[in-house]
């Protein structure tokens, strides 16, 4: 994901920007860049890959006195990871750094381009810094250019900008993206998180929505809202939140933006890492995978087969090498894998290559065995998951699979453009359901000590809310060691409903929008025989002992990713109450290399 760092002073201006950047590095990037100026000067930097090749490329440059600097990790969104199109983003005097999206972007670059503007990157980007030198022809102040700049953009944004009509001052803009303010002994210190700030900066201000201005060497203390930073960078990193898995609960709305970005818009869903006729003679799709991304595989069957209708098996890897399973030319082999190194998955997908079938992997991580392996890739966007319970790799999984499912249903011509239109109005709503309000993690917090002890938990659900019962049921079991089983709420009478007792947790999933009627029958027979029933709905349920409330939503599918996040919730409190340690539960490994 994208990190930007700047820095306003007297010190040696690459040497704190690169740290900075360092400091970014575990949240992901695929290219790098840095622009100083000093002494009139406007320098800049930049490369694809490690920061340690932008290191290599400023070789000996320094830049003592005063001065300012501007620096960028890009996690390529729009355009490939190329130097052109890595930050900070130049016109003919000044440099932009930038975090988030450019909604309007192809507007803003034809008018340009009509006023005689060539692009030199494809980034949505750079029409930042070339409407701010247009706005400067009809203004002296920079200030003015740069509120009419930011005034013009729509979407997600957290920038700095510099030029050298100014070379005192930092221009700043944030909506919708992290963007934080610190000033130290040595100057003043811009970044896009707590990490880079450390050591360097003592007070902060974290900007709010909304803010545009400039800062230089004087005008810090008139920032409102002044805090002083704690000086810990393991804290840091995980942004206040006390577990790597909670601040990765809390970021999955965040990150399934960026999985949708540039393939779902207004006028429909677009794949561009795939050629249009990859699914071409495809009339079946076998998926494999492991753990919670077999769940996001099986979650996927009912979305391929509903809306694609195209026929879809789903396959534990490990299972799947051994089974002599029958494999047709026809058939696509889609491998889920958040890491892309997991043993029995990438085996399996060496199986089916040497059977000749086609392949597509879904995965976190761009050039990872998987990846490399696989004929077409979708990657999932999540960035860097610490925690070893997979959450927001799962989020972005079931998105990208939802996208996938939708996109061939088009390609095959089974939606007109209203049912196109609606998919896409429910994508974006489902992921809002994911924001986690703070009443919603207190209700969690405090019903958690209700659920520490029992002889077992039930998860059950129907349809896609099956394999979501199964991943709720993993999640407490990975990290809380409680005994947790995902259940068809359907198939609960065919011999679970015997271990029925009031020692029996029922988490019972209870969508309005899907066999709600069907799902209650279920869950009144378990109520019946006096098992402990806590109900995940919209709705009120009276035969439920505890009822966790979702948002009311407008499709099943907004309900499954609202679900979602109180099934992780609920995971993580058990388990902080149980005293274990939820990042590295025992026994588990984040990245399973053997078989
Ligand atoms: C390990 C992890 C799980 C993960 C599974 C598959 O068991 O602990 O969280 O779901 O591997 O990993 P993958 O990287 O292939 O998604």
């Amino acid at each position: 994901m994208c990190g930007i760092v700047g820095y306003i002073g007297k010190q040696e201006k690459k040497e704190i920007l690169i740290n900075g950047l360092k400091e970014l590095e575990y949240r992901g990037y695929d290219s790098a860049g840095i622009a100083v100026l000093s002494d009139g000067e406007l320098t800049t930097f930049k490369s694809v890959g490690r920061i340690c090749n932008l290191e290599n490329k400023c070789g000996d440059f320094v830049s003592n006195g005063f001065g300012l600097g501007i620096a960028h990790t890009r996690w390529a969104t729009h355009g490939k990871p190329t130097e052109a199109n890595a930050h900070p983003q130049m016109a003919t005097f000044s440099n932009v750094v930038h975090n988030g999206i450019i909604e309007n972007y192809q507007e803003i670059k034809q008018s340009l381009e009509k006023k005689g503007h060539s692009f030199l990157s494809q980034t949505d980007t750079e029409v930042i810094v070339r409407l701010f030198e247009e706005n400067l022809k009809d203004t002296k102040s920079p200030l003015t250019a740069f509120e009419k700049t930011i005034a013009s953009l729509k979407g997600a944004y957290a920038i700095l900008l510099i030029t050298k009509l100014a070379p005192d001052r930092i221009f700043y803009a944030k909506s919708g993206s992290p963007l934080i303010i610190g000033k130290g002994e040595t100057g003043i210190f811009f970044a896009s998180s707590d990490a880079p700030l450390i050591g360097y900066a003592q007070k902060v201000c974290y900007l709010e929505d909304g803010a545009v201005g400039y800062m230089d060497m004087e005008c810090f203390e008139m920032l409102a809202d002044i805090k002083m930073l704690e000086q810990n960078k393991v804290y840091a990193q995980k942004e206040g939140f006390r577990y790597f898995m909670e601040k990765e609960i809390y970021e999955q709305h965040k990150v399934l933006l960026e999985t949708m970005m540039g393939r779902v818009s207004e006028e429909g869903i677009f794949l561009e890492s795939l050629a249009p006729d990859f699914f071409d003679g495809i009339t079946e799709i076998t998926i494999c995978a492991c753990g919670t991304s077999y769940h996001a595989g099986m979650s996927a069957k009912y979305l391929l087969e509903r809306l694609a209708k195209i026929k879809t098996q789903v396959v534990i890897a490990s299972e799947f090498r051994y089974a002599g399973s029958v494999m047709r030319p026809s058939e696509l082999f889609i491998a889920i894998s958040q890491s892309g190194e997991t043993a029995d998955t990438l085996e399996a997908l060496k199986l089916a290559k040497k059977n000749s079938l086609k392949t597509l992997a879904i995965c976190n991580i761009d050039n990872s065995s998987i990846v490399r392996e696989s004929d077409g890739v979708i990657l999932t966007r999540a960035g860097i998951e610490k925690g070893v319970a997979s959450t927001k790799a799962f989020a972005t999984q079931v998105m990208v699979l939802w996208i996938l499912s939708v996109y061939i249903a088009h390609q095959k011509g089974l939606l007109d453009e209203n049912a196109l239109k609606e998919q896409i109005t429910s994508m974006l709503q489902a992921t809002k359901a994911t924001e986690v309000s703070p009443k919603l993690h207190e209700r969690l917090k405090r019903l958690s000590k209700r659920y520490l002890h029992g002889h077992g938990f039930f998860f059950i659900g129907r349809d896609i809310f099956y394999p979501l019962a199964l991943e709720g049921a993993l999640k407490l079991k990975e990290i809380s060691y409680l005994h947790a089983e995902g259940y068809p709420s359907g198939e609960m009478k065919h011999g679970p409903i015997a271990l029925a007792d009031s020692l029996l947790f029922t988490l019972a999933l209870l969508p309005k929008h899907l066999l709600y009627d069907k799902i209650k029958s279920n869950v009144e027979e378990l109520s019946a025989r006096d098992a402990t029933i806590c109900a995940i709905s919209s709705e009120d349920f009276e035969s439920a002992d505890d009822m966790i409330y979702i948002k009311p939503a407008s499709d099943y599918m907004e309900e499954f990713f609202a679900m979602m996040v109180v099934l992780q919730l609920l995971a993580l409190e058990i388990a902080i109450k149980l005293g274990n340690d939820v990042d590295m539960p025992r026994n588990l490994a984040k990245s399973v290399t053997v078989e």
